[in-house]
């Protein structure tokens, strides 16, 4: 659990989600009651922050966290090319911890970041304190962007859009708020890749099934490695009840970002291309192997193999688009009549 440093920050601006959208249309309770689900898990523990021992807030955690991060994704820089971003008006959709927040400012982009929760909000605002850096900082929800029609230049999200119970519509409201010509560079979860097809659907249900003795606990530690707290906290749920557990929607949420994770989603590369139909020059590319998929061999392999793993069979689908020039708008087509990805929560988006 990460406490949050809030002393000596401005106030975060708090966006309440109120039933009706700035798109003119409505979100469900349900959606809204899930959503707090969502909300309260990122809340209380902002991404990537179980990867540092340091005090939240501090230099030191923001290097650390960094360290790593760029550690696990070295290919992060060069796909999101934030040399090119110099005086451009850049979204971030969940900010995190707020790493590429600092590369977008730096590179000198006019930076605001959006995220669900105050922490993630509060840390990335911390973060540009601490270096002295500009930017706009919102609690928003990815559904309904508090921002008027072509605010920005670009947008960038990275593993988040997955996890709000209607991905569809954060896409829809990235298109609105990007301006004539202006650029999304958005990250979700790729179905057709090893960690869902093999480790999801085979190893981990293997692994769940060895998590039910002691026995198999121990073995279970010693093969992948993971922190004992986590792996007990599996070990609870499966004792609580096996057979949801082991339901394919249950084994992504609860397989991807910590036990206790309400939601997540995956997409193909088709799946993702219709969510992005208002876009033109569409690009999807597949990155991200971790070792850790392969126990006992991941780790030695040579990076020249891993990478060819990755963009065959990574686990993030990245998916370049750009809006319309203003020639090639036409009437705004009634939300209702778009097509839905995914617009029941909690679902698996897994259209081809
Ligand atoms: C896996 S973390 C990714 C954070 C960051 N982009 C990164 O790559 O480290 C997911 C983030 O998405 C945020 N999030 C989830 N649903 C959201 C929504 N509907 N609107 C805005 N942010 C959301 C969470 O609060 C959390 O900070």
């Amino acid at each position: 659990m990460v406490r949050v440093i809030e002393a000596e920050l401005p106030p975060v601006v708090q966006i309440q989600s109120n039933a009706q959208t700035s798109a003119g249309t409505k979100q469900s309770v349900d959606s809204l009651s899930f959503k707090k689900k969502v909300q309260n898990f990122w809340q209380n523990s902002p991404c990537d922050s179980c990867f540092t021992t340091e005090q939240p807030g501090t230099p030191a955690f923001y290097k650390t966290l960094d360290e790593h991060r760029y550690k696990m994704h070295p290919r992060l820089h060069s796909a999101v090319e934030f040399e090119k971003t110099k005086g451009l008006r850049v979204l971030e959709v969940g900010c995190g911890c707020g790493s590429e927040a600092e590369r977008f400012a730096r590179a000198g982009a006019h930076y605001t970041a959006v995220d669900l929760t105050n922490a993630a909000v509060n840390l990335t605002q911390r973060r540009f304190q601490l270096e002295k850096l500009e930017g706009r900082f919102v609690q928003a929800d990815a559904e309904d962007l508090p921002f008027a029609n072509g605010s920005f230049d670009l947008v960038y999200s990275h593993g988040v859009l997955h996890h709000t119970p209607d991905t569809a519509r954060s896409v829809q409201e990235v298109h609105r708020v990007l301006a004539p010509g202006g650029r999304a560079v958005i990250m979700l979860y790729y179905r057709d890749s090893f960690n869902y097809q093999v480790n999801l659907r085979v190893v981990r249900r293997f692994r769940a099934r060895l998590l039910k003795t002691e026995v198999g606990f121990k073995l279970a530690q010693m093969i992948w490695g993971e922190p004992v707290e986590e792996l007990r906290r599996h070990a609870e749920l499966i004792k609580q009840d096996s057979g949801s557990y082991l339901n394919m929607q249950n084994m992504l949420n609860r397989n991807t970002d910590g036990p206790d994770n309400p939601l997540s989603q995956v997409f193909s590369r088709a799946s993702a291309r219709r969510m992005f139909w208002q876009f033109q020059n569409i690009r999807t590319e597949v990155m991200f192997w971790n070792p850790n998929w392969l126990p006992g061999i991941g780790k030695v392999l040579p990076h020249s193999i891993e990478d060819r793993l990755a963009s065959r069979w990574g686990w993030h689908l990245w998916i370049y688009a750009q809006k319309r020039h203003l020639e090639f708008t036409g009437e705004r087509v009634p939300l209702q009549a778009r097509p839905r990805i995914n617009a029941q929560a909690p679902s698996e988006a897994v259209a081809s």
